[in-house]
């Protein structure tokens, strides 16, 4: 569309600001873009007991039930600890200009709480940091991605509410050490998949754990932490910092399984709960008035005395409504959605009530849900600007998993690339905000409950060899052209 009306284009182009300096080509990524890749803590460092740092709730969880997560656990997962300046060799090597890495909360506070710092691990992040800047490549840190300290688990983990305030007070020593030199902050990712994901799996395990309470007790806290720790960078840091922050979510497009009203409407019910459940309070406020009715009746049936969904109160509201810079979306895959009927027990499952299956076109990947469909991508996006009012999108996750070891990862190069072809769609034809893509993950790493089967890198990591060897794969080379050159062939 954008070669027929070449003006209608410009006009767009100005309206979402980053497309100034450019003309709407769908091919052409615009110089301000942001190319990255990313990592998490536990699922690169290692080190898991070194100098000073103490158990994370993964720590504990891979060490006790290894056998469930294919006798994996992530004591030295890619060797990070040690071979960080190898990883930063690698983005060197590919010309990546942006990396997304993340804390480890228990290397910086062992105890969890803010009383003891952990210089080592301060150190860690310091060096890490440096490097990064003298190699000339920009940092996003996330604070937390899923390694809750399990000394904090002793006390409820994110079901207490006094876990606000312990985030809060870990955030603000992250703001206070690093932020000279960070500039963009992930507060807390995925709170869906570690208030539901995890739980709808370790359930297994734990039966007593009591599910559709625990859920929305946790995605609870999660907002109020993250929004707390977005009120003290804006009044403690940024006129010193000038840097961004917001929170990373999850959405796979969900889209009716036919066009029926009934599918559609579901479809659209599981995007609320899955991705408005976070986007709404902090962009609207308060939960998606879908969440408040169905979560209330149906725990108003099942006996509980007042709904499993938390409620704000007025204070609360104007405290998270707002609190975010940008929307941080993670996405990988799309599903179709049918209603369906589940039974009275409570489970966020129950609440949700929708079925979901994928298209049997869809390429397979190395994790079996994480089907192939680059369109969503497009779809979603498109999705959440509507919803959200037009808000700067920076995709924070997305990638291609195989479970080989091949350096020729054809594959993983065609999913980039109809990925980043509709991402360019996206900003050209439905004038969506889009500013950066940042592929998950620079290097092979602990995938948490499928361990080292499932491999998302850039860059393969050797894990039997003793330095943990880093290799660029070919998807490495494609990123590496597309990233000089800002094209994508659709
Ligand atoms: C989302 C998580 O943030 C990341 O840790 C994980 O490896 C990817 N999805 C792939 O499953």
């Amino acid at each position: 569309m954008c070669r027929q009306f070449f003006i209608f284009c410009i006009l767009v182009s100005a309206i979402i600001g980053s497309e100034a300096a450019d003309t709407c080509n769908s091919s052409i990524f615009p110089s301000t873009f942001k190319f990255g890749a990313g990592t998490s803590a536990f699922q690169i460092e290692g080190g898991w007991n070194e100098d000073g740092k103490s158990r994370s709730w993964w720590d504990w969880f891979s060490n006790s039930y290894s056998i469930y997560i294919n006798n994996a656990t992530g004591n030295t997962a890619s060797d990070s600890y040690h071979q960080y300046k190898q990883d930063i060799a690698s983005m060197v090597a590919m010309g990546l200009p942006n990396y997304r890495f993340s804390l480890s909360w228990t290397r910086i506070l062992p105890k969890g709480l803010n009383y003891s710092i952990n210089q080592a691990g301060v150190d860690y992040y310091n060096n890490l940091l440096d490097e990064l800047e003298a190699a000339g490549i920009e940092p996003l840190v996330t604070i937390y991605h899923w390694d809750t300290p399990y000394a904090l688990d002793f006390l409820g983990g994110w079901t207490n509410p006094k876990m606000v305030d312990y985030f809060v007070a870990y955030a603000d020593i992250a703001f206070n050490l690093f932020g000279d030199r960070v500039k963009l902050w992930a507060t807390i990712n995925e709170p869906k998949s570690f208030c539901e994901g995890i739980p709808s799996v370790v359930v297994n395990l734990f039966p007593e754990m009591p599910i559709g309470t625990y859920e929305y007790l946790c995605g609870h806290h999660a907002i109020l932490a993250h929004a707390k720790a977005y009120r003290l960078y804006k009044e403690k840091y940024q006129a010193t910092q000038q840097g961004r922050v917001s929170l990373v979510l999850d959405l796979g497009y969900n889209m009716g399984l036919t066009n029926s009203t009934v599918d559609e409407d579901a479809a659209e019910r599981k995007n609320l709960f899955e991705f408005g459940w976070f986007a709404h309070p902090i962009v609207y406020g308060d939960y998606p008035d879908i969440m408040q009715e169905v979560i209330a009746n149906n725990s108003a049936r099942q006996g509980f005395p007042v709904s499993r969904l938390p409620k704000f109160t007025s204070s609360e509201k104007l405290l998270v409504q707002g609190a975010y810079d940008l929307i941080m979306l993670n996405t990988y895959t799309s599903y179709m959605i049918t209603m369906a009927n589940y039974s009275n027990s409570p489970s966020y499952q129950n609440d949700l009530q929708t079925s979901t299956s994928q298209s049997s076109e869809w390429l397979s990947s190395g994790l079996s849900t994480f089907k192939v469909h680059p369109e969503g991508t497009r779809k979603v996006l498109k999705w959440i600007s509507d919803t959200y009012a037009s808000p700067e999108i920076i995709i924070t996750e997305n990638g291609f998993s195989d479970n080989t070891a091949t350096l020729n990862d054809t594959e993983r190069i065609s999913f980039i690339n109809g990925t980043l072809t509709n991402i360019r769609l996206s900003m050209c034809d439905d004038g969506v905000n889009v500013t950066g893509y940042f592929y998950w993950s620079l290097i092979d790493s602990m995938e948490w409950n499928s361990g080292y089967t499932v491999k998302f890198g850039l860059v393969q990591v050797d894990f039997d060899s003793e330095n943990h060897t880093r290799t660029l794969k070919n998807s490495a080379y494609y990123y590496k052209n597309v990233i000089e050159t800002r094209l994508v062939n659709g």
